[in-house]
């Protein structure tokens, strides 16, 4: 970064106002000194992100985003910092001439000879030799405006228009060979795409890095040429429509996968911008790692035949593994999205999408498929591969939930199958050889019990409304000294202070007790309620109340057990009878 550069993001910095340019993508609210708005960057349902006035930096409570203005158009938009601060001081109206740095010259001059292939191709399409390859995009119903929004082109029947061209600009052979655009073989120097509709693909900063022709007026047994790997195409980096995808994606807060850009294109040209295509069927690490970055839940729309539904199986375990919520639609009546919203239309396809089933309910039914359950080797079968699926997930509720349907609809033992489960996870974890601190951080998640979750509710409405915080300290509980004590005694606390309970307010003040920040977090974001009414919250504190009793009781009983004077046994049967009474009687309060 130089010295002028450097100016300029201070003097674009101070005349931005993060607050007004957040706003822009993100309604804010102001609560007090601050403004809270929903996160962008991850699954997030009540305000928890804070935007400083006075700081002009933002910081969102539950997944630890931050920074300052350009950081944040940085994450939003899916775009390079120097874009990012581009497109704040145009927002503001102030110049910025965008200085490329050395390390990027070295790439650009790749991306700039894709440019050059890229508008050669879109114009072969524009003119008269294009005729017959723009009939067949119209009648594949792909408007003008599609077409220029995908950079669509066309590579002509000529073995060599684009070397030529390549050529002509003092382009090396070299860099046309390595960019996969040009061969020179036995037959002598000739284009890789003849003859073909051109599909460019770009890559997460929206630049082309790669081809894909089709076939359009011929029969030729492939009906795609693709680049392969070059320099700067990587076939496991790329998703196609990515660029355009995420920020759409942060806005609708879900992004939708299909196989086939031509899928993806037809799904986005019916107003559905976050869209994008595997290109084949495998999601390698690096495209996971693109989709977890968007923090939205995955909506997975494969083609309409057993491919595809394996395909929906594998990925979705991929992105199950990584704790991301997945979406599955699966069309009938036609091959693939393309194919049905063109026979059915956009608003069949939409309602399909508005109304995903839980990647789960999907893996229940798909995996029952020709199979006959009332055979016990098949129903095995079946119940070992559900298992293998859930056991990647780290979610403690899922896999509960999935191990009570299971022994529920089969007569199977909890604990037997329980037991599967961990042996699975002991031989994966042999497998793929988890970091021991994962396995462990798994296991205490795992032990989420009842009570635990009955503890995070009642928190969870304590954060949110005063009258539930009355309701608490009305109680008088003694908590079990564990993280959940900590965050009551703190907002209590807060309440002292301040006589009031702002949830926004109480985050920030939060901030600065380092013990209970972590369980703020896991309140917040595996608890979601969207009203706080009196009934609830009074069921949330019997369920904790009872849960205290019991354990009191229990304690007694073991006193009992050891105690060899009659009278004080009649003494603590009195207190266990005293106890239960208590818990009818505050019952019959409500
Ligand atoms: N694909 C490929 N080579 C092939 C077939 C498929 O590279 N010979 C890739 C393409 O990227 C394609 C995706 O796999 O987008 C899905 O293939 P398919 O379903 O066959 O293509 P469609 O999207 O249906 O394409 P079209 O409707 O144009 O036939
Ligand atoms: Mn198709």
């Amino acid at each position: 970064m130089n010295e002028s550069q450097n100016n300029d993001f201070k003097r674009i910095q101070n005349k931005a106002d993060i607050v007004e340019i957040i706003n822009s993508y993100v309604k804010l609210e102001s609560h007090g000194k601050n403004y809270f708005g929903v996160c962008p960057f991850h699954d997030d349902h009540s305000p928890s992100m804070s935007v400083s006035k006075d700081k002009q930096i933002y910081k969102c409570f539950v997944c630890g985003a931050t920074g300052n203005v350009f950081t944040f158009v940085e994450n939003f938009l899916g775009v390079s910092f120097i874009e990012a601060v581009k497109v704040v001081a145009d927002k503001i109206g102030e110049d910025f001439v965008v200085h490329k740095s050395k390390q990027n010259t070295v790439y650009e001059k790749y991306y700039k000879i894709m440019d050059l292939a890229t508008k050669l191709y879109e114009n072969n399409l524009r003119t008269k030799i294009g005729e017959e390859a723009r009939k067949y995009l119209k009648d594949r119903g792909l408007t003008d405006e599609i077409i220029k929004d995908f950079s669509i082109g066309l590579a002509i029947t000529d073995n060599d228009q684009l070397y030529k061209l390549l050529e002509k600009k003092k382009i090396p052979l070299k860099d046309m060979q390595d960019l996969g655009l040009v061969n020179n073989g036995e037959r002598g120097i000739y284009d890789l795409f003849r003859n073909r509709i051109i599909f460019p693909l770009k890559n997460p900063d929206g630049k082309v890095n790669g081809f894909s022709g089709r076939i359009y007026n011929t029969t030729s047994n492939s009906k795609y040429v693709n680049t392969k790997e070059t320099i700067i195409f990587k076939k496991r980096e790329n998703l196609y429509n990515y660029h355009l995808a995420a920020p759409a994606a942060r806005l609708e807060k879900s992004i939708i996968i299909c196989e086939g850009f031509m899928d993806a294109i037809r799904i986005y040209s019916i107003g559905l911008k976050n869209v994008v295509a595997t290109m084949g069927t495998a999601l390698a690490k690096q495209q996971v790692e693109l989709l977890k970055k968007l923090g939205v839940k995955v909506i997975l729309v494969m083609d309409n035949d057993n491919a595809g539904e394996m395909a929906t199986l594998s990925l979705g375990e991929s992105l199950l593994k990584e704790g991301m919520d997945i979406g599955v639609v699966r069309l009938t009546g036609k091959k693939d999205p393309d194919e049905y919203i063109l026979e059915y239309g956009a608003m069949a396809f939409k309602d399909n999408i508005k109304n995903p089933m839980s990647f789960i309910d999907f893996i229940f039914i798909a995996l029952k498929k020709d199979k006959d359950l009332s055979n016990p080797i098949q129903l095995t079968e079946y119940i070992n591969k559900v298992l293998s699926i859930i056991s990647v997930s780290s979610d403690s509720l899922l896999i509960e939930t999935c191990i009570n349907k299971l022994s529920n609809d089969y007569h199977l033992d909890k604990e037997l199958l329980k037991a599967r489960l961990t042996s699975n996870e002991e031989i994966k974890n042999i497998k793929v050889e988890t970091k021991k601190e994962e396995t462990n951080t798994n296991k205490e998640v795992k032990k989420s019990t009842k009570f635990e979750r009955a503890l995070s509710v009642m928190l969870y409405y304590m954060m949110h409304s005063e009258s539930a915080m009355r309701l608490y300290l009305k109680e008088d509980f003694d908590l079990p000294k564990n993280k959940y004590r900590l965050v009551a005694n703190n907002l209590v606390y807060y309440f002292e202070l301040n006589k009031e309970i702002d949830f926004a307010d109480y985050l920030t003040f939060a901030e600065d007790y380092e013990d209970v920040v972590p369980t703020v977090k896991e309140i917040i974001s595996n608890v979601n309620l969207p009203e706080f009414k009196d009934s609830d919250i009074k069921a949330a504190i019997a369920i904790v109340r009872k849960h205290l009793n019991e354990e009191k009781i229990k304690l007694i009983k073991e006193e009992m057990k050891n105690e060899l004077d009659v009278s004080r046994r009649k003494r603590l049967f009195e207190k266990i009878i005293e106890i239960k009474r208590g818990c009818v009687g505050n019952n019959e309060e409500e």
